[in-house]
């Protein structure tokens, strides 16, 4: 659902844009605030209102504040995000809260809301969007897992943090003659696992879209004790042996997704360990991946998003998220976006060029 008006400078000078970023941080959020706001101050001469805490600060009183240019200035390099973020809000929890939402908006007299988030978020803005607030989406997550945008930002600075993570257990590895197992991010996808394990010279890649079979992964070890003392395993958050099950490291009922995946690293370790000659470690490498300062690329991807949000907003292009495919800056409808994910596939090139060089995935 797309709806259309035409504000332009000079038709509509008060033009108010709510402002938030909901579900868990990344980096990059605060150069797409950044963007957001210079954009429209310049261009619609509109009223950025930032909101705390995602979706909590519509849905509580006096969680909001304006933006101006000074109030953005100097934020592009940070990590988090100057707004606050939670992933605990849920407006569509109840129908009461839902309308609280929108009443606050209107309250307000916001024209739109731009959300900066993840899965969850956009299924939240469509569900608003089809209550009749406005919204725009501007996808964010270190998982690169949002359907219909090839790259989200914050997922090249999670990439960078892997790799450089898996290079130095290489060097302790190699030390000790040991198998280290580096456990990453990334919920369902496996996108971090791989491209960090590619980068990062990961010997056994593991991701959630290949269920690993154990004995395959242990054969690999045992025949690298022979040659080169050392392994290096780089396994998602979400992969699971065949046959077996997910590692959850707790429940959050409260939350839109309340299962908190982790550990799995761990129970590999333990299942390699009895097998194996050589000293088995293992590393979780948690919400080191998340926070921090954005890297360049991520700084460029997350202004490119912020701008392109501004001009969707300023041609009244609303109900949208924005996207990147082909390389190309776009935006596809929010109900093409919500309530879905995207994972690795099967013939995805890095994949196979991943198992043609040598890097077992766990296979029989
Ligand atoms: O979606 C981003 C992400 O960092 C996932 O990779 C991870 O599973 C999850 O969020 C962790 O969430 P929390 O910060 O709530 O523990």
């Amino acid at each position: 659902m797309t709806s259309k008006r035409a504000p332009s400078s000079a038709a509509r000078p008060s033009l108010s844009v709510g402002l938030l970023t909901g579900g868990g941080d990344c980096p990059g959020l605060n150069a797409v605030i950044r963007a957001v706001t210079k954009s429209l101050l310049r261009q619609c001469q509109a009223r950025v209102i930032g909101i705390e805490d995602g979706f909590a600060g519509l849905m509580e009183g006096g969680r909001t504040r304006e933006l101006d240019w000074r109030s953005v200035s100097g934020i592009l390099f940070s990590g988090g995000t100057m707004l606050g973020a939670s992933n605990r809000a849920n407006p569509l929890a109840s129908e009461a809260q839902t309308e609280a939402v929108l009443a606050r908006a209107r309250a307000l007299g916001l024209d739109v809301v731009v959300a900066i988030g993840g899965d969850g978020t956009m299924t939240i803005a469509h569900a608003l969007a089809l209550r009749g607030l406005p919204m725009v989406g501007v996808p964010k997550t270190i998982d690169n897992d949002i359907e219909g945008c090839e790259r989200s930002f914050g997922f090249d600075t999670a990439v960078a943090t892997v790799a450089d993570a898996l290079e130095r257990v290489q060097t302790t590895g190699q030390s000790h003659g040991r198998v280290m197992i580096v456990e990453t991010m990334g919920r369902y996808a496996g996108w971090i696992a791989l491209e960090a394990g590619v980068a990062g010279a990961a010997d056994v890649i593991l991701l959630p879209e290949i269920d690993y079979e154990p004995e395959a992964v242990l054969a690999f070890c045992r025949d690298r004790e022979q040659r080169q003392h050392f392994t290096v395993i780089c396994i998602g958050e979400g992969a699971k042996p065949r046959g077996g099950q997910l590692t959850i490291a707790g429940l959050s009922p409260e939350r839109a997704e309340p299962v908190r995946l982790g550990g799995v690293g761990h129970v590999l370790r333990e299942w390699l360990q009895p097998r194996l000659a050589s000293e088995v470690r293992a590393t979780v490498l948690g919400h080191v991946q998340r926070g921090g300062r954005p890297t360049p690329f991520d700084r460029v991807l997350a202004t490119q998003f912020g701008n392109q949000a501004a001009q969707l907003v300023a041609r009244g292009e609303f109900n949208r998220m924005v996207t990147l495919q082909g390389g190309l800056l776009s935006s596809l409808p929010l109900d093409r976006v919500a309530a879905r994910n995207r994972r690795v596939p099967l013939d995805h090139p890095l994949l196979v060029a991943a198992r043609q060089i040598g890097v077992s995935l766990g296979e029989p």
